[in-house]
């Protein structure tokens, strides 16, 4: 079968701007793949591609085995927007009526409160957009983006308008459609908890892939420190099966050891070793 989405040394450029220069990625299976980047990377660029709303210069998306934009790959991928704004008079339930009927959905009213309940508004079916917090509108974003039930989902920056509690909703709805066999490819400026729960990372800057694999290796180890009488030793080297061999030896000086930690650089290390500082950020 073919994957989900397969990205293959894609190119865009913008009249003077490189956006993408030659990007490939895939996702296949149930996973929850972030792409991460500073502003300006591409991250966008990439995710219209696949939708279709935008031509890339040179390389080759196919969606589900599709060209983007045919109706098959559109029918594969359920897509939201980075500044998506609904009309503000409209309630929850008309929101989604209105975008069923954009893509063609017979799901009637079963589907629209299923969706709600899925994203936890189902007590707010009659909610006006303009009366919801901005955590509801980018739940009721991803209700929208769900309609048809498509296989992959693309969100650009779900979470960056969010508050953390927000964030932690859209976390955990995350979770719960990956465990329901849906992808999701989101993008991302920002580290948080949410990159945390993806099965993979991909870093992009300036149009090129710096960084991938999972969040968990990526955050590799970086060795021991203990504390002792006389200051914090560094043991950059050192893995926790060395702890105990170090332990006696400096206990055999004649030292006094108070603690010892395992040092592990964050995922925000890494992107902030691999993504190069530019100004105007
Ligand atoms: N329609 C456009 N016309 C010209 N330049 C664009 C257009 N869209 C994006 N760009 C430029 O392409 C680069 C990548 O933008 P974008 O894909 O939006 O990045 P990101 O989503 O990672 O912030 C930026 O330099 C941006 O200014
Ligand atoms: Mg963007």
């Amino acid at each position: 079968m073919a994957p989900l989405l397969e990205v293959r040394d894609l190119a865009k450029r913008y009249r003077a701007t490189d956006a993408l220069r030659g990007v490939s990625l895939r996702v296949e299976g149930a996973s929850l793949v972030g792409l991460l980047g500073p502003n300006g990377a591409g991250k966008s660029t990439l995710v219209k591609i696949c939708c279709g709303l935008v031509h890339p210069t040179s390389g080759e998306v196919r969606v589900a085995g599709h060209a983007p934009g045919t109706p098959e790959a559109c029918a594969a991928i359920g897509y939201l927007a980075e500044l998506f704004r609904f009309p503000p008079w409209l309630s929850a339930d008309e929101v989604l009526r209105l975008h069923q009927e954009l893509a063609g959905s017979r799901g009637g009213a079963e589907e629209r409160s299923a969706l709600l309940e899925l994203v936890g508004l189902g007590y707010a079916a009659g909610r006006r957009v303009g009366e919801m917090s901005k955590g509801m509108q980018q739940r009721l974003g991803i209700a929208q983006a769900l309609i048809g039930s498509p296989p992959l989902l693309l969100l650009d920056e779900p979470t960056s308008a969010l508050d953390p509690a927000g964030r932690r909703d859209v976390r955990d709805l995350l979770v719960e459609l990956r465990a329901r066999g849906t992808s999701v490819l989101l993008n991302s400026h920002l580290l948080s908890e949410v990159e945390l729960v993806c099965d993979r990372v991909v870093i992009i800057d300036a149009g090129r892939v710096v960084a991938e694999g999972d969040p968990g290796r990526l955050a590799r180890a970086g060795g021991v420190e203990i504390e002792t009488a006389s200051g914090i030793r560094h043991f950059p080297d050192a893995g926790r099966d060395d702890i105990p061999g170090l332990v006696a030896r400096l206990v055999a000086e004649g030292e006094r050891v108070y603690e010892v930690r395992q040092v592990r650089s964050t995922l925000e290390d890494v992107y902030l070793e691999v993504v190069t500082p530019q100004e105007g950020r």
